[in-house]
């Protein structure tokens, strides 16, 4: 076999996991990928703090520049902008394809980093970025590729479907679940991130680009958390038939000047006969509408290290393919361009 070099940026919860499965299956993957992924360094902030698996002490580096340099796939686990930008654009410049699951960064700077990969013909794989483990990006920008989607109803962040769900089945408060939700690992570092819809706002700016061919910038999202939701409101969607879940809705909108996007983020009304409905504790569920192949859903868990994980590796084994077969870039068909109509809370029921 080839052998590539493959850099990781950061050992968290989902970095931690993807080296010891590397490391793990590293001979399964070589022969899916037709080439040797040898880990060749991570990159931490702290080579002391604790980890969810044992990493060779030898592997780690404060240092993320010169492992960037040598490598032929870079793996972005680090979250948030900065460094995270300045070290994924510094690797598409030094000849490498990047593995990301960096929500925040694609829905902000994405442009600017499908731009930066187009020029030098490299690829940037973010199948982890939205929805954790559930195969959403790829059916989304290849399977469907030849369809055209006119709506997406998604269930996209877990901490809030975790606490949604016991408010609903045990009539718990809002503030009595929230801790839970933290303790289980699912939140983001700031759990405001979950609750006031941000993270659900990123991963919805992403879907939306990729569905409707175009860029959808995070400051056209209209977002809503769940903080206001309570018991009474609970109980009285029980009453009348419904579930309130944090929805992400990304639609195609057509009108007397032509088609436009909306993309809001808000705690919706869906009947319990629904199939989101049934999406319960920190599971996701994406429902795709297309207009030739009809209602499509994808469901499983969105949250956690080695479930992320999962989707990480198999961005690893197609950067690994397409760079030993020396392709171009998939392109991120960013072309159309279509205006983005932040309409805000259209309706609250499904
Ligand atoms: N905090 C996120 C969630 C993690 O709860 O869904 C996965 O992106």
């Amino acid at each position: 076999y080839r052998r590539l070099r493959v850099a990781l940026l950061g050992a968290g919860a989902v970095g931690s996991q993807v080296a010891a499965l590397l490391r793990k299956h590293g001979d399964e993957l070589a022969d899916r990928a037709g080439a040797a992924l040898d880990l060749v360094g991570i990159a931490v902030r702290d080579l002391d703090a604790p980890r969810d698996t044992d990493l060779p002490r030898e592997l780690l580096t404060t240092d993320p520049e010169p492992l960037i340099v040598g490598a032929d796939i870079v793996i972005e686990l680090m979250g948030g902008i900065e460094p995270a930008r300045t070290h994924i654009l510094a690797a598409i410049n030094s000849g490498a394809d990047v593995v990301t699951a960096n929500k925040a960064l694609l829905a902000t700077h994405g442009p600017e980093i499908f731009e930066a990969a187009d020029q030098v013909g490299a690829s940037v794989y973010y199948e982890a970025a939205a929805a954790g483990a559930i195969p959403i990006i790829r059916p989304l920008r290849d399977s469907l590729a030849g369809d055209r989607v006119q709506r997406i109803m998604g269930i996209v962040n877990g901490t809030t479907n975790y606490i949604l769900d016991r408010m609903d089945r045990e009539g718990s408060e809002f503030s009595d679940v929230l801790a839970d939700a933290q303790a289980l690992g699912y939140a983001e570092a700031d759990p405001t991130a979950d609750v006031e819809g941000y993270d659900a706002a990123q991963k919805a700016a992403i879907l939306a680009s990729l569905a409707f061919h175009t860029a959808v910038p995070l400051d056209g999202v209209h977002r809503e958390g769940i903080t206001s939701v309570d018991k009474q409101m609970m109980d009285a969607a029980r009453h009348a038939g419904y579930v309130i879940k944090l929805l992400a809705v990304c639609e195609r909108l057509t009108g007397a000047d032509g088609e436009s996007i909306s993309v809001r983020v808000y705690p919706a009304l869906i009947p319990r006969e629904h199939p989101l409905a049934s999406v319960h504790g920190a599971n996701n569920a994406v429902f795709v509408q297309a207009e030739a192949a009809g209602d499509l859903m994808f469901y499983g868990a969105g949250a956690g290290g080695v479930q992320t994980a999962s989707a990480v590796l198999g961005d690893i084994v197609s950067a690994a393919r397409r760079h030993i077969a020396g392709g171009v870039g998939v392109g991120e068909s960013t072309r159309a361009n279509l205006p983005v109509v932040p309409i805000g809370r259209v309706t609250t029921r499904y």
